[in-house]
């Protein structure tokens, strides 16, 4: 920016706010900010949704993978054979992995036997009959284990070809397949159904919570369908691009060696035990990375479209019986084909704990159902994002989960980032949508940062007064800092005014009280935005929210509570400190904005508070009692 643009700048705001200031002050502030719900449809980060809308010829491919157990592939071929297909045409590709090898010293009796099974099945799969489409037989010439069997059964061609994944002890109801077109034209080619966080469908009966122990899941709902991230392994349905993504995300990782451990899962323990034998805890730790949801059916009575018999093999030792009952025409009792709008389904996470995507605040409307959603105790914690860095929002996020703090909403500048964040079940209010009659209008001129820090300060200022006008208590931290216990933001013992600041501006703490009531007026909010604006100019670093908001409110005589902050924290990243370890008397860890991601990244390892991977994603699943 040229010197003389940057001297203008401040004068233009001035007049700018002026201007807005008497248009507020004789009307009321909602209607100013006259709320903007255009943009309505979630766009994802990184997903486009322009897929084919023409839903008649898609394509639906059953993959079934067999091993050495004929009793079981005839059983479960029996079954597929038996759905009703309508006029669909529907391939049928088998997958049949080799034996392992046999250890000849001991039994060429054994030897025979296998390869006399393998010929069996290979002459009852040649035999049998299927006349809905394609039938394609790949018979593995070494055993590959049931990774290789999954990864490798099907690489999408189009984003119209769907994968039916069955494993050869299942058996499948006659109506599977109907419900499951029904689904893929509900959920994937009705626009407002569709999501790009969706993966695909189990027809299994959900039963266990994986990041609980592999508890029995309880469901409390009689939905018949709710989302869940876990993938169900007896009998799944794949949308094509997800699957795509996930197959190019493992042959990063497992081309760099990095292993797929995702601490808290049960999952995890498998792999520890069975390691590539088995794919789920790839495609988990996959699907925990990119916040992705399967669509379950809950059909009570433990009914399901596809049961499994667990026969002895790679995942049973021996034979343990059906787990589930099939539902079919006979024990129907309601509408299998009535599917409810997406809105109205559940979502659950690795510890069965519901999820709220979608919770991006764009206008002034939208922004109190949030706020009650959010709170606890009449509590909410804004945190700012300016000049966050994504993995240090990332660590962040996944602190908040670790310590059980549920009561947050971000707000930051729009950016792709945010959106998916709300995506994945983050309240996250987007400043610049939020302020965008007003950006639009009157602060044209106005880029970059400049516009970025009003639009901060007037919209957390704002959010504030939400707040209090609802009774709640606020609690204004930056993105570059952590609390280091859950009890930090509700224990108030520092902060004890009814206004309370911590020195290096890094949290603030508003208590709804009649007198910050009257304060946090519209009047206040402008003018303070005014004083910001006027000092734009002279701002070398960026200024925060805080301290601009302590200084307005001195210059009225308000009685604020300054905390000490190299007390009550600890700062990382300087010479100021020399700590390696928390002592319990600090209740936070801080940082500059001005400071390296990596350096913040070792720092905050070396407390033990960095808990992000090289995916950007949480290391770990931590589950809390409700
Ligand atoms: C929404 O925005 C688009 C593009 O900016 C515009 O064409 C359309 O008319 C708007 N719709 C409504 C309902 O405001
Ligand atoms: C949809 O697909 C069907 C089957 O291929 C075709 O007959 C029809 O013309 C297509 N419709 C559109 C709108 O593309
Ligand atoms: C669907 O129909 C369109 C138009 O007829 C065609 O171009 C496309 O390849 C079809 N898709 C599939 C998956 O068959
Ligand atoms: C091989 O033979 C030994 C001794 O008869 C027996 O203990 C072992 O279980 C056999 N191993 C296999 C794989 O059959
Ligand atoms: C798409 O889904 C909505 C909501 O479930 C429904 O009202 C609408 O009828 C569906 N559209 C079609 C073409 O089926
Ligand atoms: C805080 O607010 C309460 C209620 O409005 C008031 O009685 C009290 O004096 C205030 N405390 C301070 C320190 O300003
Ligand atoms: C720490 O102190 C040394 C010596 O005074 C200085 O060279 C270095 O730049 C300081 N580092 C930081 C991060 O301030
Ligand atoms: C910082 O800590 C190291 C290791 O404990 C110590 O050797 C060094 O003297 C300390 N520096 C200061 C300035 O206290």
């Amino acid at each position: 920016m040229t010197p003389s643009k940057r001297r203008f700048l401040p004068l233009l705001l001035l007049f700018s706010l002026s201007a807005l200031f008497i248009l507020s002050y004789h009307s009321s502030f909602n209607l100013f900010f006259a709320s903007n719900n255009n943009d309505t449809q979630l766009t994802n980060f990184k997903i486009h949704q322009n897929h084919n809308p023409n839903s008649s010829n898609f394509t639906l491919t059953i993959k079934l993978l067999a091993f050495d157990r004929l009793h079981s592939i005839t059983r479960c071929l029996r079954s597929l054979a038996n759905a009703d297909y309508g006029n669909d045409r529907v391939n049928l590709h088998v997958y049949i992995d080799h034996f392992k090898e046999i250890d000849f010293v001991n039994g060429s009796v054994i030897l025979d036997q296998k390869l006399q099974e393998s010929t069996r099945i290979l002459d009852f799969v040649d035999g049998f009959s299927w006349k809905f489409g394609d039938k394609f037989v790949h018979y593995r010439t070494g055993n590959v284990g049931l990774q290789a069997q999954w990864l490798e059964a099907w690489w999408p061609s189009s984003d119209d070809e769907f994968a039916f994944v069955v494993e050869d002890d299942l058996e499948v109801s006659p109506l599977y397949y109907k419900f499951l077109r029904t689904l893929i034209v509900h959920y994937y080619y009705n626009s407002s159904n569709f999501n790009p966080s969706i993966y695909g469908a189990s027809l299994q009966r959900p039963r266990f919570v994986s990041g609980k122990h592999g508890n029995k899941l309880q469901l409390d709902t009689e939905d018949r369908l709710f989302l869940y991230q876990l993938v169900g392994t007896w009998g799944q349905l794949l949308f094509p691009r997800p699957w795509k993504e996930f197959r190019l995300w493992y042959n990063t990782h497992k081309a760099k060696g990095i292993k797929p451990i995702l601490q808290g899962m049960v999952t995890t323990g498998w792999y520890k035990r069975m390691g590539e034998r088995i794919w789920t805890p790839w495609f988990i730790k996959f699907i925990h990375s990119r916040g992705y949801f399967n669509i379950y059916t809950n059909f009570q009575k433990e009914r399901a479209l596809s049961v499994s018999n667990r026969d002895a093999g790679v995942n049973y030792g021996k034979t343990a019986g059906p787990d589930s009952q099939l539902l079919d025409e006979r024990s129907l009792n309601f509408n299998l084909y009535e599917m409810q709008p997406l809105s109205n389904l559940k979502w659950y996470d690795f510890c069965f704990r519901e999820v709220l995507p979608g919770r991006l605040v764009k206008s002034f409307d939208e922004l109190a159902p949030v706020l009650h959603s959010v709170q606890k105790s009449k509590t909410i914690v804004l945190v700012s994002l300016f000049g966050v860095s994504q993995r240090i929002i990332m660590n962040m996020l996944c602190h908040f989960e670790r310590l059980d703090i549920r009561n947050y909403i971000f707000v930051g500048p729009e950016m792709d980032f945010l959106r998916d964040l709300a995506r994945r079940g983050h309240p996250v209010i987007d400043s610049k949508k939020l302020l965008k009659s007003i950006t639009d209008s009157k602060f044209k001129g106005l880029e970059g940062s400049q516009a970025e820090l009003i639009q901060e300060i007037l919209v957390q200022a704002y959010v504030i007064k939400k707040c209090l006008d609802f009774g709640y208590d606020s609690w204004m931290v930056d993105g570059n800092m952590l609390p280091l216990s859950s009890n930090v933001l509700s224990d108030v013992d520092d902060f004890t005014y009814n206004i309370s600041v911590m020195e290096n501006s890094k949290i603030l703490f508003v208590r709804s009280s009649s007198t910050t009531a009257k304060i946090w007026g519209d009047k206040f909010i402008y003018e303070n935005a005014a004083r910001a604006g006027s000092l734009l100019g002279d701002l070398r670093d960026r200024e925060h929210f805080s301290c601009h908001m302590v200084k307005t409110l001195e210059e009225r005589g308000v009685r604020i509570r300054k905390v000490d902050d190299l007390r009550f924290g600890l700062k990382i990243g300087t010479n100021y400190t020399n700590q390696t370890s928390v002592g319990d008397e600090k209740k936070m860890v801080f940082w500059s904005s001005e400071m390296r991601v990596d350096l913040i990244q070792s720092g905050l390892g070396k407390l033990g508070v960095w808990v992000v991977d090289g995916d950007n994603s949480c290391t770990s699943v931590v589950c809390h009692q409700t």
